[in-house]
């Protein structure tokens, strides 16, 4: 199974910024857009992982979110990777959380322990990936995509749960599922 850890969106954030990326996409080069259902931040991603130590790696997760609080969080400003390059990947950032660079590393060194993976070494960068351009876009699509996406992204909301997911590859794009739902339970629930 193709896995990665992820935070899901709640339907009132991602609708309208899939909405608006896509009056964007009209006035830019062609990319494959990722449909809104499938919209999520990845905390780390696992590739292919069997059935035995998914299991194991579902309880890792658990019990490494279940005593940290949930997260507040708001969206913001469009990017693309890699920087100062034709783009490659374009999406929306986060405004700075602390906590969801801790918890990040929490959940990475909990997963990297229980299937032995190498840490992947690169910095953290919370994004939320919203189109994959066919051909890089060069530097006036990159420009109008930033100008497009500047600022707030929709209401702050919280993040009560972490996703540990399946991902399915197919003609038709990727289908994610979730396998272990893993609650951000610390602090009585109180968010950070
Ligand atoms: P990203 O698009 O947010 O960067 C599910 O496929 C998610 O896992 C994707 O959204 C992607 O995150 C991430 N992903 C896919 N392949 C990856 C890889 N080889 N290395 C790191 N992250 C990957």
């Amino acid at each position: 199974m193709r896995l990665f850890v992820a935070l899901r969106l709640p339907d009132e954030v991602r609708r309208p910024l899939a909405a608006r990326a896509a009056r964007l996409a009209s006035r830019l080069p062609p990319a494959r857009w990722v449909p809104a259902a499938n919209l999520h931040l990845t905390l780390r991603f696992l590739g292919e992982t069997d059935r035995e130590r998914a299991a194991r790696l579902g309880r890792a997760l658990a019990g490494c979110c279940a005593p940290r609080p949930p997260l507040r969080l708001r969206l913001r400003d469009g990017g693309c990777f890699p920087p100062r390059r034709p783009a490659r990947v374009a999406w929306v950032g986060f405004e700075p959380s602390p906590a969801l660079l801790d918890l990040q590393a929490a959940v990475a060194a909990a997963v990297e322990e229980c299937l032995e993976l190498v840490p992947e070494g690169r910095p953290f960068h919370p994004h939320l990936t919203l189109a994959r351009p066919r051909r890089p876009w060069p530097r006036p699509a990159v420009k109008l995509w930033r100008e497009g996406l500047a600022g707030p992204q929709g209401p702050a909301f919280v993040a009560t749960e972490v996703h540990l997911m399946r991902s399915r590859l197919g003609p038709g794009g990727a289908r994610h599922d979730p396998l272990t739902v893993c609650p951000l339970a610390g602090a009585a629930g109180d968010a950070v």
